[in-house]
């Protein structure tokens, strides 16, 4: 049975959030958003947290950067140890400093990234391996800075489909237990070779159908029991539920319009605040 334990996360509210630009196939621009709506739903996923006994942080939303509200982008965290985020287009330059700020000044050490990466959109822990992906925002040569930071094996993972741009919208750690690591995943959103790579790792993994996909349903928050997923990935949930899993239907329709659901919106801390400081580009 998956067993669930307490999580440290860091959001941030959307009250700037507006689809401004155009960086992945979900955003349009003629589209209109509503950053009422958009900060009701962010306070529902982060209630949902909070009554599951988690820990919710929060950093300041800056204006003219729509996209802060996905957390997920801002850093990776491991064992207090902050990899920055290096973000490929300059619309959202800005985070990667800002993320790293808050997180320098509650004394975590921060890595200056020397690589583009997306923090936690491409970077995800399962167990003791870093699940990496590449294709659309984060560079390859990332994945080699993070594994020599962290000291953990890092993977590789090709995406070939642009509407699953980050990782963490084709596949979602629902265990990272190192004993019973578990994810689900969207095997066309990979190239042949990673599949047969994930099909190596996790035998046993959770495959999403398309619709599951298409409704952002891989972009789940799992503590290890409860998995926080988009309502309309309904096959995902039977699925969950067949495993023993919890899954938690929230609405995050809202903040779908610039591509990203829950896991977007949610970043995790992992470890402790491991000392005050910056380690070289
Ligand atoms: N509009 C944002 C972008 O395209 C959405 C980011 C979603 N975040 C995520 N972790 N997948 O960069």
């Amino acid at each position: 049975m998956p067993v669930a334990t307490p999580r440290h996360y860091l959001m941030c509210e959307p009250v700037h959030y507006t689809v401004s630009y155009e960086i992945n196939p979900w955003m349009d621009v003629t589209r209109h958003t509503d950053s009422g709506l958009a900060v009701r739903q962010w306070r529902v996923l982060r209630d949902t947290y909070l009554e599951l006994g988690h820990t919710v942080e929060t950093i300041e939303p800056l204006e003219g950067l729509p996209d802060m509200v996905y957390a997920a982008n801002g850093a990776t965290v491991i064992d207090g140890v902050v990899y920055s985020a290096k973000f490929r287009y300059p619309e959202r330059g800005a985070e990667g400093p800002a993320y790293q700020k808050w997180f320098a000044d509650r004394g975590y050490l921060t890595h200056t990234a020397a690589e583009t990466n997306e923090g936690e959109g491409d970077l995800l822990t399962v167990g003791n391996l870093v699940l990496a992906g590449t294709g659309f925002r984060t560079e390859r040569a990332s994945h080699a800075e993070a594994q020599e930071l962290f000291g953990l094996p890092v993977v590789s993972l090709q995406l070939v489909d642009p509407h699953y741009y980050h990782l963490d919208t084709a596949l979602a750690v629902l265990s990272s237990d190192p004993a019973a690591p578990q994810i689900a995943y969207y095997p066309p959103a990979f190239s042949a070779g990673s599949r047969k790579v994930l099909e190596q790792l996790f035998p046993d993994a959770v495959i999403a159908t398309s619709a599951d996909a298409a409704a952002l349903g891989l972009n789940a928050v799992s503590d290890g029991h409860n998995v926080v997923v988009a309502p309309g990935a309904v096959d995902l949930a039977a699925a969950l539920r067949e495993r023993g899993y919890n899954p938690m239907p929230v609405d995050t329709s809202e903040l779908l319009k610039g591509g990203g659901g829950a896991k977007c919106c949610t970043l995790e801390i992992r470890g402790t605040a491991a000392g005050a400081g910056e380690t070289g580009a």
